[in-house]
């Protein structure tokens, strides 16, 4: 056995220290080649966590995505640490549960979620992110994290959950800790605090939502779940909160990590920005590339229903099976020279999941924000330059910046 391969077989993938400058991408690239299903044995900071297998190939991803019968979203949960937050709660999100009763619950939503009926947002849309620009007039720097892309995605899913403006803050501070759990600076409370004050806020604030719409059906998305009606039955409490959570969560985060990366990678890399301001019609693909390069979510995790094997290494029944879409969206079986920033390359990539059932929901709505959001922010701002240096949140989680330092326009 080479040294190298030796070397790997000691690596703890999700160790803090390796991902404090984003995710660590020489390793995954030494994974891809040498150990591409590859064993951590434990996590230092939760030592009563059970290893996992890291799945680093877009191939091997594709495969574990799609079998649900083999890889469980249900059985032990959706990330590779699941200390931060109670399994029966994730089991409560239709993220967390596997067909039938996943399918029953995503298709209450999906009609509303297609890319013509999103389409028909986008005039919203784009007076919602005007609006959060407009707010920077006057100021010759801002944080791009928590001045534009939180104020803006926050709007957007409140305004379809029917969350009034004025608790969009409230509402990002929560998801932000709750997700970011092992983030100083985004969970300052530590990690108990999320089950003992986050999730007990969050219940009490979506049950006077629950209530008013009992009382009161409106046509947001809360009063979908509260009136929701599976096999007959409507939804328990738990889970309305859950699928709430759900929606404002994956809203929140997600969308606001891809559109700084990548206003970032424009930033870093003026010779993209050109041909996105000679013709805007580069964009999309420019956000595509964005979404290749630095996908909201490092990882989503399976758990294995019965032994089984993926690119020949065998996997026992009750093993957890983790895909790292940092490592598959820069598989370089699938992209040329995949480190580099390309706004015209219009990658096929994994950002979203890997075709299976639990391919993102949000897909068409987050590409149309993103759209919106480089549009907008290029008009405005065509020469924005950094003004200090960016924080990545520390997770092996969530794979977004804290903070993006920015002059809006430069000094003549
Ligand atoms: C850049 C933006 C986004 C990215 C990269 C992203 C990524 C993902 C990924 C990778 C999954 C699959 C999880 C798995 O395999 O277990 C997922 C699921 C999901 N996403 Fe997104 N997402 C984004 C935006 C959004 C938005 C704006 C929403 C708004 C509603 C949303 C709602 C959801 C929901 C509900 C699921 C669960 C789907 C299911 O279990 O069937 N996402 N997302």
């Amino acid at each position: 056995m080479s040294s190298t391969k030796s070397n790997l077989e000691d690596v703890l993938v999700s160790e803090r220290e390796l991902w404090l400058d984003g995710p660590p991408h020489e390793l995954f690239a030494q994974l891809r080649s040498e150990c591409p299903v590859h064993w951590t044995s434990s996590i230092s900071e939760y030592p009563e966590e059970a290893g996992y297998w890291s799945i680093t190939r877009a191939d091997d991803v594709h495969k574990v995505s799609r079998d649900w019968r083999t890889f469980s979203s249900e059985m032990g949960g959706i990330t590779a640490v699941v200390a931060a937050f109670p399994i029966e709660l994730m089991r409560a999100m239709f993220i967390g549960m596997d067909p039938p009763k996943h399918d029953r619950l995503k298709m209450l939503f999906q009609a509303g979620f297609t890319p013509r009926r999103i389409a028909a947002h986008e005039p919203a849309i784009r007076a919602i992110v005007v609006d959060v620009l407009d707010r920077l007039e006057g100021r010759e720097t801002c944080d791009l994290v928590t001045d534009v892309a939180q104020p803006a995605v926050s709007r957007v899913i409140g305004s379809f959950m029917g969350i009034p403006p004025e608790d969009d803050h409230a509402w990002a501070t929560l998801m932000n800790s709750a997700l970011g759990a092992g983030d100083p600076d985004l969970n300052p409370d530590g990690l108990d605090s999320v089950v003992a004050k986050d999730i007990p806020e969050i219940f009490a604030r979506c049950q006077r939502m629950i209530a008013e719409r009992r009382e009161y059906p409106t046509h947001d998305l809360t009063s979908v779940l509260v009136h929701a009606e599976i096999d007959g039955q409507k939804l328990e409490e738990h889970e309305i909160v859950m699928g709430f959570f759900l929606l404002v969560a994956a809203g929140n985060d997600s969308t606001k990590a891809t559109y700084c990366s990548g206003m970032r990678a424009l930033m870093d890399h003026p010779d993209q920005r050109r041909l996105l301001l000679a013709d805007p019609s580069l964009i999309s693909g420019a956000v595509e590339e964005s979404l290749r390069m630095f996908p909201a979510f490092a990882h989503f995790r399976r758990t294995a229903t019965c032994d089984t094997e993926v690119g020949a290494q065998p996997i026992k029944g009750g093993e957890k099976v983790v895909m790292w879409y940092v490592s598959s969206n820069r598989d370089e079986s699938r992209f040329e020279d995949p480190d580099r920033f390309d706004v015209g390359r219009n990658p096929e990539h994994q950002a979203f999941g890997a075709g299976g059932r639990h391919f993102c929901l949000g897909a068409a709505l987050a590409r149309l924000e993103l759209n919106v959001m480089f549009e907008e922010t290029l008009k405005r701002y065509p020469a924005m330059e950094m003004a200090g240096a960016p924080v990545y949140a520390e997770s092996a989680f969530i794979n977004q910046l804290k903070t993006l330092p920015v002059r809006l326009t430069p000094r003549r």
